[in-house]
């Protein structure tokens, strides 16, 4: 059997199973677990690498393939990254190394884990979780999602279909928006929760201004302290916190990957 076709038949087996291993790379850390694409649940706990040092495709690669290799995968993998996307490609890396920048990462994490790897921009695979199994499930309206970490992850969601945006970037003070509003700004900054939240409502209706979403969903690992902040935000539309908090990164990177694709 020639080696291209070698993971092809376990790749349909997975599908029938409906499993697919969800990968996500963050700026301190890169997870993953086996995801059932139809009810959105993890079949196992999650293996998670905390990176030190901020990681090169290289080293991306190699931890990828040792998430991999944890689970025995032979099937078909979603790897969520915190840049824009087209294709396989990265295009943007502005948290992680640069040499991202114009990686073919699909085609690298592809060889390092000999599996059918499929390459998503990491807020909209939260935002594929979020609509199909969370916050957003059922709603055909115009929703907008905020992911606030390290930096800020954005997508608009609409009748079902997700699209993958920047938001983050609207220029602020000369910088990136996310430079002052995203969770991690908050603790650099020392920000008290209202004086942040009154930042991020600004930030927020600059949004809504052009957007106007029906329905916000904020996630990140600071959506588990919504209550601290939501009050201070004050959208016109409803916000509601995310349902997955960390693990939407791994199961919307999963949902991205598409039988035969
Ligand atoms: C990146 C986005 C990403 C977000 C959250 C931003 O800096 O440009 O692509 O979704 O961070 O990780």
């Amino acid at each position: 059997m020639e080696p291209g076709i070698a993971t092809e038949r376990p790749a349909r087996q997975f599908f029938l199973s409906m499993k697919v291993l969800g990968i996500d790379i963050g700026g301190s850390a890169i997870k993953g677990a086996p995801v059932n694409i139809k009810t959105g649940r993890l079949t196992a706990e999650r293996f998670r690498i905390e990176t030190t040092k901020v990681v090169t495709p290289a080293a991306a690669a190699k931890i990828v393939a040792e998430i991999a290799r944890h689970f025995k995968w032979r099937g078909p993998i979603g790897v969520g990254f915190p840049g824009v996307i087209h294709g396989s490609h990265v295009l943007t890396s502005a948290n992680l190394h640069p040499r991202f920048i114009g990686c073919d990462a699909g085609k690298l994490f592809a060889k390092a884990t000999r599996c059918r790897v499929t390459l998503t921009n990491d807020a909209a695979a939260a935002a594929l979780a979020e609509m199909r199994f969370g916050a957003g499930r059922g709603f055909q309206g115009k929703v907008l999602l905020l992911t606030l970490g390290t930096g800020i992850g954005s997508s608009l969601c609409y009748h079902g279909t997700v699209v993958p945006c920047e938001f983050g970037h609207l220029p602020l003070r000369g910088k990136s928006a996310e430079r002052f509003v995203s969770s991690s700004a908050r603790k650099r900054r020392g920000l008290s929760w209202a004086d942040w939240g009154h930042e991020l409502g600004d930030y927020v209706h600059t949004l809504e201004r052009m957007l106007w979403p029906e329905l916000i969903i904020i996630g990140g690992g600071v959506s588990a302290k919504s209550r601290k902040f939501f009050k201070f935000v004050k959208p016109r539309a409803r916000m509601v916190p995310a349902k997955f908090l960390n693990e939407a990164g791994i199961v919307g990177a999963a949902l991205a990957v598409q039988p035969g694709r």
